[in-house]
């Protein structure tokens, strides 16, 4: 059976073993979206991964969703950023960076400007803004002829990433965030050819990496994606059938990988293996509980036919989890006061397993 610590070939690189570490925002960008020091350090210390996904990085400033969050839309962000990636491969690690939308799930005291949505419908709950979480605002909804730029500012994000050395792009097509809210059938009310029938929902995402592929190459190139996930108040409907054809659609482009999140029923899930003939990075444990994603997690999916297993909290909490992992050693616990704090405390204090005689 596929071990975890067995290699794998991904786009144009060999991983060294199957684990990747999953996208998280720690907002602790520097103003102007600046990649810093301590980001270098933080993703040079989980350089073990087989493969690292960066936190969600926005393509615009409209794409911003929270304060704090790096960008790829400067040439002063890509200059920030080549120490980080440089860090990471210095210490022998391979980081890919997560181009972030935030569409309607953003706000104006954050970016300077109203959000944009496939639709004038408020996402549900409260955002993040500079002076804490206020009601998220109504965004206005974006006009046909609008709509390409907003996806081709993914391939221009990851034109400029692959500039500040990242090895490749993963679109966020999850969570709620823009394209998600295009596939989304409450999000999006749509009655022109990005919204309606299942063909129309998967157009902005099919537009945007389709973009990014003529951009830096689909061996550079992935999407995360949250079937039925319902983060921000989205919805689907007909969830097998739009992700069979948005996989169907894909599959035409030779991507480096799909990265799903188990917000489908396990069967929808085996289905979407199924569907899509590439490489597949399953992240095992959503909604996000107290459980975090361990080793039986892993061995599981791995034997369901995926090929990569992504852990976001264990590797915040545990630099060196592959080694851990590898070896039975305990898997320390996260804590989530840090998460959004900014500083280095809960950043860069986790230490490497400590060994006593
Ligand atoms: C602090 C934090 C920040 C996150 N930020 C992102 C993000 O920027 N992009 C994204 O796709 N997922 C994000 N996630 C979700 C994780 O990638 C992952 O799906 C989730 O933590 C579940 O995996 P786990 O059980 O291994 O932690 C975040 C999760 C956490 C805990």
């Amino acid at each position: 059976m596929t071990s975890l610590f067995d290699s794998f070939p991904l786009g144009g690189l060999t991983l060294p073993n199957r684990t990747v570490m999953a996208p998280m925002s720690r907002v602790r960008a520097a103003a102007g979206g600046l990649a810093t020091p301590s980001m270098a350090t933080y993703y040079a210390q989980r350089a073990t991964a087989g493969l690292i996904v960066s936190e969600g990085v926005q393509p615009s400033l409209v794409g911003q969703s929270n304060p704090g969050t790096p960008g790829l839309h400067t040439d002063e962000q890509v200059t920030a950023w080549r120490p980080v990636t440089a860090a990471v491969h210095a210490n022998g690690g391979r980081i890919f960076a997560q181009i972030m939308h935030g569409g309607r799930v953003s706000h104006p005291d954050t970016t300077g400007t109203r959000p944009v949505g496939p639709s004038a419908v408020p996402a549900v709950g409260d955002v993040f803004t500079p002076t804490g979480l206020q009601p998220a605002p109504t965004p206005r909804a974006l006009e046909t002829a609008e709509v390409p730029e907003h996806a081709l500012s993914y391939a221009r994000a990851a034109r400029r990433a692959v500039d500040a050395g990242f090895d490749g792009v993963e679109l966020h097509g999850a969570n709620g965030y823009l394209i998600s809210q295009f596939l989304s059938s409450n999000a999006n009310l749509r009655t022109d050819l990005y919204g309606g029938s299942v063909a129309n929902r998967i157009r902005f995402a099919i537009e945007a990496v389709s973009a990014t592929v003529e951009a830096v190459g689909a061996a550079r190139t992935g999407i995360r994606l949250s079937p039925a996930g319902t983060f921000w108040g989205v919805e689907e409907s007909d969830v097998p059938e739009l992700y069979a054809e948005l996989l169907t659609e894909l599959s035409r482009l030779d991507l480096a990988y799909v990265h799903v999140e188990a917000t489908a029923d396990e069967d929808v899930l085996v289905g979407l293996r199924r569907a899509w003939p590439g490489a597949l990075i399953m992240n095992p444990v959503l909604p996000m509980g107290p459980k975090q994603t361990g080793r039986e997690d892993a061995d599981h999916w791995l034997g369901l036919g995926a090929d990569l297993i992504s852990f976001g909290r264990g590797f915040i909490a545990n630099p060196d989890l592959v080694e851990r992992l590898r070896t039975g050693l305990p898997v320390a616990p996260v804590d989530e006061a840090t998460y959004y704090q900014g500083g280095d405390a809960g950043y860069l204090t986790y230490p490497a397993y400590q060994h006593t005689v």
